[in-house]
């Protein structure tokens, strides 16, 4: 393709993506099939990869993530991100619209009431309409740059929808809003925590802000992160806009995600029925309202009533009390877990909380139960923390009795009298003590479990009982020992039938045969989600490929970020699990990848995988030929020299390519040689 035409065909390609997008992620109105979009992005992809320099910080590819930082920069932003005044109650309302009327006195006040998203602030900048910066609030002043972090979030536009300016000079906008992690992949996400051996999210914002801290942004661009945008924090060179309904139209027609629902009321009474009305809609929403914001409309109200030293006089935040019920703890009990980490639990008086009995909530880890000082026979505050797991929130001081005592965290496992260490793993936030014995039965049936599981191994029968049974009358100590059971041992197991047992049998036969994905899920390595497995098992055809491969190999992958990688490396070179390995091969389990074959088959041919970059002027063939040839022969074309080419296809005056691949010892083809490997 001739360069001029790969411009035009690039812009082409940009700009309907970016629609596409727009409709998909911003208005749920998706205009074409996803398959119809694949095939568009994809087009885009190779054309960017044909052309390196066509491809710009906003163009719709970049939205998958890029290379894992070190650390986040200082992010100033342009006016001070403030806070809001909060309040429970609907008197304080009423005070804060009598505030603003004397100070505004003979003004008609109209107020906006919208959803206070419980979610993570952001500040995005751009400048001559494209995304420059994006950054937390930090202090108020300045945060830090997560701009590659926030580029993976689809429905944030990368570039703005057309807006002429007024003056022609350079154009600056900081859009305000909150990031959030869906409700509804919320409970995804942390079962996906659990089976790869991570600490699970408390509340959905917590999840948003975890994953937004991270700094592969890679990982970002898996999690289902979304953001509403409710606010400019700074706008020079675009037209004036007079008030906040306005603001949000535009902001929303510039391709952003607003508020779900926006009231305007011309009295305080209108602002008190929307504030109700609010709470019934806001269990529909995908993002977690925990209250409602109310404004004055009028942006040269806004400006003449000003600001506090923490917040304006214009806003207010009205808070909806969450679902809470108080019960008695009567016991803190600690479960271990797969990866022998320790969890206080605390054991309830049942209790019925927004829609169900509660009788255990989770105390997350040590450190909070300090916080809390939570101890057995006190009577605790629970709430269904993102409304989804109960969590204690606090102790009801004033009933606490003499008898409640301080709880003592054990120094050794409860389930093995195994030492406990309180290391910090990558990729976690806080250290978490953990059972350091191998052995420990807890950790055994945790393995045990997960291995059979429906996601991984998928064998019948293997729940938590069988998992327990196995453990418990020494039948089982690593999932190894799965297969050489027999009908004869687990005969001896209580309640144990002849017809479950060789379902179970059979179920441990059938699971030989799994992909390599589902057995590397199985194996339970920290880190490792299914997404993740599945990734390995589409790179590598063989386990042994897998675990001979380097930190830099694994990090090369897509989905495969610098943590996965450093866990997956460690993994393999641990003496125990060298020996698991190989009593699973001796078992006869498959460790061939079917994933491998299949992305194979759609690129089979001589290049298949190898990336070629092109240098100089061929004898016969035109760019496009050789190009042509190598994408037949399963090939990618790549612009720049870097230590994943395998080839470099040089003809005559070739200048820095050449020298970079002599330089790293990539292999160099001339068109006669290169002709040959195509055969
Ligand atoms: S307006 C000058 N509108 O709540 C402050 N904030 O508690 C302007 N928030 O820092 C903020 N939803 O992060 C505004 N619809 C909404 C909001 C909202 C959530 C957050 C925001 C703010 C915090 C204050």
């Amino acid at each position: 393709m001739e360069r001029s035409e790969a411009e035009a065909r690039h812009i082409k390609l940009v700009h309907g993506l970016r629609i596409h997008d727009h409709a998909y992620y911003v208005m749920a109105n998706p205009a074409i099939s996803d398959q119809e979009y694949d095939r568009l992005y994809r087009e885009l992809v190779d054309l960017e990869k044909a052309f390196p320099d066509l491809m710009t910080s906003d163009s719709p590819t970049q939205k998958v993530g890029g290379k894992a930082l070190s650390s986040f920069s200082p992010a100033p932003h342009l006016t001070p991100m403030m806070s809001l005044d909060n309040t429970y109650s609907e008197g304080e309302v009423r005070d804060f619209a009598n505030r603003l009327q004397k100070l505004l006195p003979n003004e008609k006040l109209i107020f906006t009431v919208e959803p206070k998203i419980d979610g993570v602030a952001v500040n995005l900048r751009y400048e001559n309409d494209r995304l420059t910066i994006g950054a937390t609030r930090g202090d108020g002043t300045t945060g830090d740059d997560i701009t590659a972090n926030l580029k993976t979030i689809r429905s944030i536009p990368l570039a703005l929808h057309f807006d002429a300016g007024i003056t022609g000079a350079k154009k600056i906008l900081e859009v305000r809003g909150e990031v959030y992690f869906p409700k509804q992949g919320f409970a995804k996400v942390n079962a996906e925590r659990v089976a790869a051996g991570e600490e699970t999210f408390a509340n959905p914002r917590n999840a948003a802000a975890g994953s937004l801290k991270q700094l592969d942004s890679k990982l970002v661009a898996q999690r289902p992160l979304d953001a509403v945008f409710y606010g400019i924090g700074h706008s020079s060179g675009y037209t004036p806009i007079s008030n906040h309904q306005k603001w949000l139209e535009w902001l929303n027609n510039s391709g952003f995600k607003t508020p779900e629902r926006l009231w305007v009321c011309q009295n305080i009474d209108e602002v008190l029925t929307a504030i109700h009305e609010l709470d019934t809609l806001r269990k529909t929403f995908r993002y977690e309202t925990d209250g409602a914001v109310i404004k004055l409309n009028d942006l040269a109200l806004r400006e003449r009533s000003g600001v506090t030293s923490k917040a304006p006089r214009w806003a207010m935040a009205y808070k909806y009390a969450a679902e809470q019920a108080e019960t008695l703890l009567h016991s803190i009990s600690i479960q271990v877990g797969r990866t022998g980490a320790l969890t206080p639990v605390a054991e309830l008086t049942p209790v019925f909380l927004a829609g169900s009995t509660i009788s255990r909530a989770t105390l997350h880890n040590e450190d909070e139960l300090r916080r809390k000082d939570v101890r057995a026979g006190d009577t605790v505050v629970i709430e269904k923390a993102g409304e989804v797991i109960p969590a204690v929130v606090r102790v009801v001081l004033e009933k606490r009795t003499d008898r409640a005592v301080p709880f003592l965290f054990p120094s050794s496992c409860p389930e093995c009298g195994g030492k406990v260490s309180k290391e910090m793993q990558a990729g976690e936030s806080g250290a978490v003590l953990r059972c350091t014995n191998y052995f420990c039965a807890a950790q055994m049936r945790g393995r045990i479990e997960h291995w059979c599981a429906r996601g991984a191994m998928d064998i019948e029968g293997g729940g938590e009982v069988m998992a327990r049974q196995l453990v418990q009358h020494g039948l089982v100590k690593d999932v190894s020992d799965l297969y050489s059971l027999t009908m004869e041992r687990l005969l001896t197991l209580e309640r144990m039938g002849e017809k479950s047992a060789r379902n179970f049998l059979e179920g441990v036969e059938i699971s030989k045969g799994r992909d390599l994905w589902r057995l590397l899920f199985g194996l339970g390595i920290f880190h490792v989600g299914a997404g993740g497995a599945k990734s390995l098992g589409r790179n590598f055809a063989h386990l042994d490929d897998l675990a001979a491969s380097s930190v830099e190999q694994l990090n090369e992958i897509d989905d495969v970020g610098a943590v996965i990688a450093q866990s997956l490396h460690a993994w393999f070179r641990e003496e125990l699990n060298q020996q698991l390995i190989e009593r699973l091969r001796k078992a006869g389990l498959n460790f061939k990848s079917a994933l491998y074959k299949e992305r194979a088959l759609v690129t089979s041919g001589p290049l298949s995988g190898k990336t070629v970059v092109l240098t100089g002027t061929l004898p016969t063939l035109t760019r496009e030929q050789a190009t042509e040839k190598i994408e037949a022969a399963g090939g990618k074309v790549s612009g720049s020299v870097s230590k994943k080419t395998d080839y470099v296809l040089a003809g005559e005056d070739a200048g820095s390519k050449l020298e970079k691949a002599q330089k790293l010892g990539v292999h160099i083809l001339n068109e006669s040689q290169f002709l040959s490997l195509l055969g």
